[in-house]
């Protein structure tokens, strides 16, 4: 699968863990940056990445920052998106499987990268339900076009 990976200063090292573990599955990895560690501010990577799956130039996407909560709402903010932090491998797997997420954040301050490996794996192959999931979903992009601000 193409995916996107994107990361504020915290997330550097657990970017590039991944990196190594996803390609080493045969996944192809577009990376957003950052690659450094001086202080940077998450939305600008967020945003990259979040752009990068709403139009499809990658198919799904990994944010990471110290929690994944600053870097995921930022990927929510773009139309299309559907992102969840995650640190724990039932809510990785559903959110793929009731909610249709293409973006999966984490706290690299949260979890180690055993942890986050098992997530991708439960977030790359756990496959949308549909059915009433459908539905669900089709409801909260409606929210998005009702509340969509200029
Ligand atoms: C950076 O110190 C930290 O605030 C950021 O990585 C993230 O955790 C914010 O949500």
């Amino acid at each position: 699968m193409k995916l996107g990976i994107a990361n504020d200063h915290a997330g550097v090292d657990l970017k590039f863990e991944l990196i190594d573990y996803l390609e080493g599955l045969g996944h192809e990895i577009v990376n957003f940056g950052t690659d450094e560690k001086e202080s940077t501010d998450y939305a600008i990577w967020g945003e990259k990445l979040a752009n990068a799956v709403a139009n499809g130039e990658v198919e799904r996407g990994i944010a990471i920052c110290g929690t994944g909560n600053g870097i995921g709402l930022t990927c929510n903010k773009v139309n299309g998106i559907r992102a969840c932090v995650c640190s724990d491998a039932y809510t990785a797997r559903y959110s793929r499987l009731h909610n249709d997420c293409n973006i999966i954040a984490f706290g690299a301050r949260v979890i180690g990268p055993d942890t986050a490996k098992m997530l991708c794996d439960e977030f790359l192959t756990a496959e949308f339900e549909g059915g009433r999931h459908a539905r669900r979903v089709a409801m909260i992009m409606d929210v998005e076009k009702r509340n969509h601000k200029e």
